[in-house]
């Protein structure tokens, strides 16, 4: 398997950052599939820290060709702002290491304003998104009237589109009571940003087959997670994408036989931002000291995220939807120093006992976790490098996570460190 997709198999925030950061080095083609500048990571290279939200992880390393693919809701003024960044951090972003799918949706800052209506009204819509325009631009894509990163490329055809989104814009706007849009604001806003864009345009589904014919390694990077995903997800508290492992195909234009390992990124505790059902959530001391050890704030939005035990149902149900070949499991060393460390294994439901997250919201907010008990342990695992180094309480921790997800640890994360990595597995090689 020449190629890797990388997910979160929990709410995101697995610590995908620094596994991508250490599969981006090996990769040749580092390409993005789904969501937009919602993600974020932060990648140390050198002792020099990164902030990304849109583009992929590849660009801040050299020689590295970083895609943007059809999948993923692009915000112009958003990549401008990045590219700016990192171009004061010494990060040369051209069009020789970074390509756009021409065929990918804009977001406009009417998304953005939308999702800001939508999150501060109180008709009991509230997602708690990260007000980035997600969810508004991935409703006109599906609607077919979104604006794509093509249609830059030929301004004599913008009137005519921006006409057929404000035909639905508008009549909205009027409905919430706020001002209509004026078409020539619309197409300024284009026109004026055209000009960074449209050198970054490509084919975005032959470049990848191009490459993949030379036998470069493609590394894909998926943002947030599996319980967010539309379809697989706590619906209706979920982004707008398709986080699973299936979009990398469909949201590069790459055939999915050739997308190789699969890797679970997956946190040995669980977290969450925003609304929803969390049925592990501990809501008290543990779930603050997990927060505080692990440092459990959002890196685009800066809130706090919700803490609780390890979820193996909701894990293993992930290992399934995304065809998990392996786990990166992460932030281990969180859990040092507890003296009881819990798992849930089942959830009661009505009186029965299920293996399963049921699909429906009030199934989900019903649900009673079943906990089984395991003995901490008080040494420390962080900075651990080999088996030999964990505490043996700690191993069969892990040992007895992959029985409960059915899938073997391929990597194990001790540390934000890049070295503090214990690899069993590597999963471009595999
Ligand atoms: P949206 O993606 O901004 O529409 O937000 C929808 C839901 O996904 C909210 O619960 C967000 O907190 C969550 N979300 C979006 N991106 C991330 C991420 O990168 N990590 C964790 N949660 C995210």
């Amino acid at each position: 398997m020449a190629n890797v997709v990388v997910i979160g198999s929990q709410w995101g925030d697995e610590g995908k950052g620094k596994i991508v950061d250490w599969l981006s080095e090996r990769a040749d083609v580092v390409v993005r599939f789904q969501g937009g500048h919602n993600a974020g990571h932060t990648l140390v290279v050198d002792g020099v820290s990164y902030k990304l939200s849109l583009l992929p992880s590849g660009v801040v390393r050299q020689g590295k060709l970083s895609v943007i693919g059809n999948g993923v809701v692009f915000d112009p003024h958003a990549f401008v702002a990045e590219r700016k960044r990192l171009s004061e951090q010494g990060v040369s972003i051209e069009p020789g290491n970074l390509r756009i799918a021409d065929n990918a949706a804009l977001i406009l800052s009417l998304h953005r304003e939308l999702d800001a209506t939508r999150e501060s009204s109180n008709s009991g819509t509230k997602i708690g998104t990260t007000g980035r325009g997600i969810g508004p631009a991935y409703e006109d894509k599906v609607g077919r009237r979104a604006i794509r990163v093509m249609d830059l490329a030929h301004p004599e055809g913008l009137p005519e589109r921006i006409e057929r989104l404000l035909a639905h814009h508008n009549p909205l706007r009027r409905g919430l009571g706020q001002d209509e849009i004026d078409a020539a604001a619309i197409l300024d806003e284009l026109t004026s940003v055209a000009g960074e864009i449209v050198p970054f345009m490509d084919r975005v589904w032959r470049l990848l087959d191009e490459r993949r014919k030379a036998g470069d390694r493609i590394l894909f990077e998926g943002a947030q997670g599996t319980l967010l995903d539309i379809d697989h997800g706590t619906y209706p508290f979920v982004t707008s994408s398709n986080t699973v492992a299936g979009q990398a195909a469909a949201g590069s234009g790459l055939g999915p036989g050739s997308l190789g390992f699969v890797l679970g990124i997956t946190k040995a505790y669980t977290t969450r931002v925003g609304e929803g059902p969390f049925p592990s959530e501990q809501d008290n001391e543990i779930g603050q000291f997990l927060g505080e050890k692990g440092r459990e704030f959002g890196t685009v939005t800066g809130r706090k995220r919700r803490c609780g035990w390890f979820d193996a149902v909701l894990v293993r149900q992930a290992v399934a939807i995304n065809g998990i070949h392996g786990l990166a499991l992460t932030k281990l060393d969180v859990l040092d120093g507890l003296e009881e460390i819990k798992v849930v294994t089942g959830y009661r439901l009505d009186g029965t006992t299920i293996d399963y997250l049921p699909a429906s919201l009030s199934e989900q907010q019903r649900v009673e976790p079943i906990y089984e008990s395991f003995e901490g342990w008080q040494a420390t695992t962080a900075g651990a490098r080999r088996w030999s180094d964990l505490p043996a309480q700690a191993i069969k921790y892990v040992r007895h996570i992959e029985e409960l997800v059915e899938a073997p640890v391929t990597l194990l994360s001790t540390s934000p460190e890049r070295e503090d990595t214990i690899l069993v597995r590597d999963p471009f090689q595999d």
